[in-house]
């Protein structure tokens, strides 16, 4: 997996310390809420587990697991929706959890879907964000890092389902995805 990797653009150790950050951020401005952290599979399990055990307060935990029906549709942001929540969200405070936001089409929806069964508020936590790309007038509330247009893998982040338990966050290599 090692070889595939052009470079490293966040390791371990600056991952580690932006989730503790998280943690305290949303620890602080949910304290007396008891928010609804939700999981996006598979991508952010990773981050998800992390993040989790950097937060002080109650919380609750759900996952959801959705798909994108692909760019070359040229769809609105459909996407599908393969595990649905278990559990209600009504008059709840929800943090979505997500890996990366890119063009935005995956959370423009879920945030649609999710408003539209009545929570208190919905804010989006993401880890990593690709600004130029979006598409979607969508803003996460809380961003990890900024990235270049770059395809990355590793931490939960996959290329074709692979390199999702790397410890850090790399840039493959094009011969990868271009052969
Ligand atoms: P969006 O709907 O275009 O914002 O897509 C977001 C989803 O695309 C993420 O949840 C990832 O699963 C996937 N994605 C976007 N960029 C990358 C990348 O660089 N590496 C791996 N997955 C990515
Ligand atoms: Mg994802």
């Amino acid at each position: 997996m090692q070889n595939d990797v052009e470079k490293i653009l966040l390791t371990k150790e600056q991952i580690a310390e932006k989730v503790e950050s998280l943690g305290k951020e949303l620890s602080n401005d949910f304290k007396d809420e008891k928010p609804l952290l939700v999981c996006i599979l598979k991508g952010s399990v990773v981050f998800f587990a992390d993040l989790i055990r950097a937060i002080s307060i109650p919380i609750e935990i759900d996952f959801m697991s959705i798909s994108s029906y692909g760019l070359s549709t040229k769809s609105s942001g459909e996407v599908k929706i393969i595990k649905d929540l278990d559990t209600s969200i009504e008059n709840k405070h929800i943090i979505i959890v997500e890996d990366i936001v890119d063009s935005g089409y995956t959370l423009s929806y879920l945030k649609r879907l999710l408003f539209s069964r009545n929570p208190k508020s919905i804010k989006i936590c993401t880890l990593l964000d690709k600004k130029e790309r979006r598409v979607c007038d969508i803003e996460p509330d809380y961003v990890g890092f900024d990235i270049p247009d770059e395809f990355i893998i590793g931490y939960g982040l996959d290329y074709a389902e692979k390199y999702r338990n790397l410890s850090y966050i790399g840039v493959l290599k094009r011969s990868i995805y271009e052969k």
